[in-house]
């Protein structure tokens, strides 16, 4: 067996925080969507009951500590077939510790892929189901698309398709730690929240513009002072023509919304000057 997929970016258009759970999580409400930015995984099956995963970054772990080895056992388990030993081979292109999904794509696409080696034997609910404990993104990302995440992030509503657009990803070179920004975010009241209903009214009209000026991220207003290079990133991609500049998740990738694909490889020409990791993108379908 070798089976190939691709694992989509994430990006939150609209991201806010109404509290804190019983169960030490937050309660989220975030537009979520899928963009062409992508990891590419490989799974073969090899001899022994070990799962292992290799790829182009040296330094990620290549057994249970990485995200798509677990799911590779999940999935093993629940199929029932848990002494199969599996390779799974990835070239990340996706930033890690960004907030572009980069680990919780790799999980869900390591589940789509075995479900499709081993017959389909599982709805995509039934995935999404099964991807809960790898992570709160993991099952956003089973079918990705434009969806209304919320709870944890990984109660789903799905939303009409993304308008077509030309997309520029920028990771400053410093990263966030996810727990430390919940924290900060926890130490004050959240001054301004996002208006999600506007962006679903907008979605739904397919309207770009009203999508791409309501995006807002509560994150960004808990941001440490070592985070400046944010700002500056937004503010470079709103004066290049950006309609709409948001950091992504807890960051540190911020992204902004052009009209068009030409505008967004023109902007990115001159983003590359300010910021080594940075990409063009367009919106993706929804998987299934
Ligand atoms: O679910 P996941 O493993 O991706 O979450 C990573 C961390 O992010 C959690 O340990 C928690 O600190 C925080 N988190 C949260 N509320 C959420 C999602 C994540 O507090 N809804």
């Amino acid at each position: 067996m070798q089976i190939r997929e691709r694992a989509w970016a994430k990006l939150n258009i609209t991201l806010d925080i109404s509290g804190q759970r019983p169960d030490g999580y937050h309660e989220m409400k975030m537009i979520m969507l899928a963009v062409s930015l992508c990891d590419e995984l490989s799974i073969k099956s090899v001899p022994g009951g070990e799962i292992r995963a290799k790829s182009n970054l040296r330094y990620l772990p290549g057994d249970e500590r990485n995200i798509s080895c677990r799911a590779a056992r999940l999935f093993m388990e629940r199929a029932g077939t848990a002494e199969q030993g599996l390779e799974i081979n990835m070239k990340k292109r996706i930033p890690v510790c960004a907030g572009l999904g980069g680990g919780s794509s790799d999980g869900a696409a390591v589940l789509r892929a075995l479900n499709r080696a081993f017959g389909s034997r599982f709805t995509p609910r039934e995935l999404e189901e099964m991807s809960r404990p790898l992570g709160s993104d993991v099952p956003f990302c089973i079918c990705g698309g434009t969806q209304l995440a919320s709870g944890r992030g990984d109660e789903l509503e799905p939303l009409p398709p993304f308008p077509d657009c030309g997309i520029v990803i920028c990771k400053p070179e410093f990263s966030i730690r996810t727990p430390e920004l919940f924290a900060r975010i926890d130490e004050r009241p959240i001054a301004s929240h996002p208006d999600t209903a506007g962006v679903l009214e907008a979605l739904e009209a397919g309207d770009l513009r009203g999508i791409a000026r309501r995006m807002y991220n509560v994150f960004e207003d808990a941001l440490p002072r070592r985070c400046g290079k944010i700002g500056e990133l937004k503010s470079r991609l709103i004066d290049l023509g950006a309609l709409g500049a948001v950091m992504s998740g807890t960051g540190s990738a911020v992204f902004g919304i052009f009209e068009t694909h030409g505008e967004a490889i023109s902007a990115h020409e001159e983003m590359k000057k300010h910021c080594r990791e940075c990409f063009t993108a367009y919106p993706m379908p929804r998987i299934g």
